[in-house]
Order: C-alpha cells, then sequence, then structure tokens
C-alpha cells in the first residue's frame, strides 16, 4: 500500500515560505533547549503548531488532492459499518452519546448521523474533540452541508469531559498522529534521536544517551519481547499514551471506545527486521521516511503498538473489549449486508472496489487493527464477533 519513493514533488514558492516559517519556530526551539529537541517535540510542532503545523494550517492533507486518504475517505461504508457498532453499543448505553477523535474533514461524523438518523436512532449529542482550529472549522462546514438538519447535535469540545461522559468513543487514524520518542539500541544501551540543527542550519537527527523515563520503557518493552533486539536497532515508543488513557478513563462513566489505526501487536511491531522503525510520513500520496522534508507540509505518523495501548487502557481502569483487523471488524459489522441492500449497479461497482481496498490484506484490511477499551459495558460488540485477536496483544 505504502510506496516507497527517492525524490519528491518540490511544494510551490507559497508552501516553501510556509515551511520555512515554521521551521524557524522549530530551529528557535532548539536553540532556545540548548541544542536539541525530543522527537516528540518536533512531531508535535511540525504537525500542531497552530497557525503552521501540518494538521493546524491550511494544507489539503485528505483525499485525491491531499496528502493521503483514509477509511472514511475511501468510502461510506466503513463509517455505516461503524454506525452500526454505535446502534448496538447504544442500546446497552440509554441517552448514550457519541465522541469523536480527531475527526479529520468531518466526513465520517456526517456518514454516522446520516446513518443513525436513517434509523432513526441519533444520539442526543455528537462530540468531537479535535486539536486543529482549521480542521475543527473545516468540519463544521462538512456537517452544514451533508447533515444541516442535525448540525446542532454536533457539538466541539476544546478538552476531555471532565467527568461523566457515556456513550462511544470513535477514533479513526488518531493515534498513529501522536507525538513519539525514537530512540535506538547500541551495545545494551538505549539512545534518544532528537532533532538538532546542522552547521548549515538544516534540521538534523541527533542523539544522547536516553532519559530515565524512556530507557526505562524501552527496557521494559524489550523484556517483553520473545527475542533480544540487535544493536543498531531504530524505533519508537509513545511516552503519551499513558497521560492520554488516564484522562480518558477520568473522563468516561459508562463507555465503548473504538480505536482503528495501522500498527501491530508489540512482538511484531519490535520484531528485529523492522530494524528502521515505522516512522512514515506522507506527501502528495508519496510515502517515504524523511520526517524533517519540508515541516508543516507533510504528515508525520508512526505505527501503533497495540499491546501499548491494550495496557495503558487497562491501566487507566477501561476492560479490553476486542481486538481484530479491519478486515474482520467490517465483516462482522455487517460489510456485506450493506452492499447487498445496494440495487444501483454504478453504485454496486463503485462499492465493490471500495470494499477491495477497505478489506484487502494487501490493502488496508490487515495493516488497520481495531481495538475496543470500555468501562461498565458487558455486552457483546458484533464487530468483533468474527475474529478474537486480543491473546497476540
Ligand atoms: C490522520 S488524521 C485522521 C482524521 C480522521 N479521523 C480520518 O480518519 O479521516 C488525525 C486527526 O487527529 C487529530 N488529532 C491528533 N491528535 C489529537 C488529540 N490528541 N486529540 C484530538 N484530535 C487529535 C488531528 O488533528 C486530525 O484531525
Amino acid at each position: 500500500m505504502f510506496q516507497a519513493v527517492k525524490s519528491l514533488p518540490e511544494p510551490d514558492a507559497d508552501a516553501k515560505k510556509h515551511s520555512h516559517r515554521l521551521t524557524e519556530v522549530i530551529r528557535e526551539e532548539i536553540d532556545a533547549a540548548g541544542g536539541s529537541i525530543g522527537f516528540d517535540r518536533y512531531m508535535e510542532l511540525a504537525l500542531y503548531r497552530p497557525g503552521l503545523g501540518y494538521y493546524s494550517a491550511g494544507a489539503g492533507k485528505f483525499g485525491k488532492f491531499g496528502d493521503f486518504v483514509t477509511a472514511p475517505e475511501v468510502s461510506a461504508l466503513f463509517s455505516q459499518c461503524l454506525a452500526r457498532q454505535c446502534i448496538s453499543i447504544l442500546n446497552a448505553i440509554p441517552q448514550g452519546n457519541i465522541l469523536e477523535l480527531g475527526a479529520g474533514t468531518g466526513v465520517m461524523a456526517a456518514q454516522i448521523l446520516e446513518t443513525l438518523a436513517d434509523q432513526g436512532l441519533l444520539p442526543p449529542r455528537y462530540y468531537i474533540l479535535e486539536l486543529s482550529a482549521e480542521l475543527r472549522q473545516r468540519q463544521a462546514e462538512t456537517l452544514q452541508r451533508r447533515v444541516p438538519q442535525w448540525y446542532e447535535r454536533v457539538c466541539w469540545l476544546s478538552a476531555l469531559p471532565q467527568g461523566g461522559f457515556r456513550g462511544v468513543v470513535l477514533a479513526n487514524e488518531l493515534l498513529d498522529a501522536m507525538p513519539v520518542h525514537c530512540f535506538y539500541l547500541h551495545e545494551g544501551c538505549v539512545f534518544e534521536r532528537r532533532v538538532g540543527v546542522s552547521n548549515r542550519g538544516r534540521l538534523v537527527w541527533t542523539k544522547r544517551e536516553a532519559a530515565t523515563a524512556l530507557r526505562a520503557r524501552v527496557e521494559h518493552l524489550c523484556g517483553q519481547l520473545p527475542q533480544a533486539l540487535p544493536t543498531g536497532y531504530h524505533s519508537e515508543v509513545n511516552l503519551r499514551l499513558d497521560p492520554w488513557f488516564k484522562a480518558l478513563g477520568k473522563a468516561m462513566e459508562q463507555v465503548v471506545m473504538i480505536l482503528i489505526d495501522y500498527g501491530y501487536p508489540r512482538r511484531e511491531y519490535y520484531h528485529p527486521q523492522r530494524i528502521q522503525g515505522t516512522l512514515l510520513c506522507h506527501y502528495r500520496h508519496l510515502a517515504h521516511e524523511d520526517p524533517f522534508f519540508y515541516p508543516g507540509l507533510q504528515d508525520i505518523s508512526a505505527n501503533v503498538d497495540f499491546t501499548a495501548v491494550a495496557q495503558a487502557g487497562v491501566e487507566s481502569g477501561l476492560q479490553l473489549l476486542g481486538y481484530t483487523t479491519q478486515a474482520h471488524f467490517l465483516l462482522a459489522s455487517g460489510l456485506d449486508e450493506i452492499f447487498s441492500e445496494v440495487l444501483d449497479e454504478g453504485l454496486r461497482l463503485e462499492y465493490s472496489q471500495q470494499i477491495k481496498r477497505l478489506t484487502l490484506p494487501s490493502e488496508m484490511g490487515e495493516r488497520f487493527q481495531v481495538i475496543a477499551l470500555g468501562k461498565r459495558f458487558d455486552a457483546p460488540i458484533p464487530g468483533f464477533g468474527l475474529r478474537d485477536l486480543r491473546i497476540r496483544l
């Protein structure tokens, strides 16, 4: 699915100027920090610096004219399957609401609201928590255009609720966009890969011995692997998951959270052969591995260690309710049935292409996985009924 490339298209002059402004801000922060910053901080600035970061400024990002395509942008069938899960979960949590984290263009919210409205099962509120002001604006435009009659049910939050949330939490491709620390192993020691500035003013990788928290985390995860990682092994770790889940755990009273992303269980993620780690950048539909290519103009992501997600969730008081591949999740959610109800030949043709994209192992079917964590919820969740992969975590 991801094609590695040697040369990337040149941005236009305005885009370059924008990137230079962000690079300047990053360089100043590196100077102020004494010569380097953690990659997690770099990723935070490159993606979310207000007005300049990739997600916070005007770049197209999603869809054909952007840099990458996410599942709800590929097909409404994806959101329709999620809507079915919402119906089943909300059936057991009366008057529960939906909270979407990181809603992108708002297309999934619109499609879910359309599906729930068709069934007469709209929740009182559809909340969205989105870091980017630019995307909040875009989501509002999408929802006003697509579902004007349900628009007043949508409510943007600026932070997680303080407590008492009941319902469903959804997040598609949010975890891969969380800032990560980068490390490498050298003769039994853990080094942090940081971001510095070269003599010629370019952003470059630098290194130093890992501080206690990073070293402890890497040593802990290495201890859980079936085989030792070789010297020279590079990878990433998300140290922000624990505090994020802690806040989520506190915010939730009765909930099922469904998180979808690309990644692996820990022993596959930190496989000795994955020696260069999993950082992945997207620029105009080309995937590559240079996070310093025009900061602010490209997406930067890391694959998700689903074992870390499950552990952080459980430590925050949530229960692991399900883990499976995207393909199995969609099929168990009634993808075939939804497709069989479509009679228009043209639409059937379009949908069958989209289904291939969403479910084939060579496309998004296995690279993307779905995890469910919950609180005070013990009914079965249909999407996890076909194949239970929790044992792999
Ligand atoms: C890769 S995009 C996915 C967007 C959308 N879910 C989709 O599938 O098209 C990541 C989204 O998560 C948002 N985001 C990242 N970290 C977040 C956080 N901690 N809380 C809320 N939103 C966040 C980004 O601004 C962006 O909207």
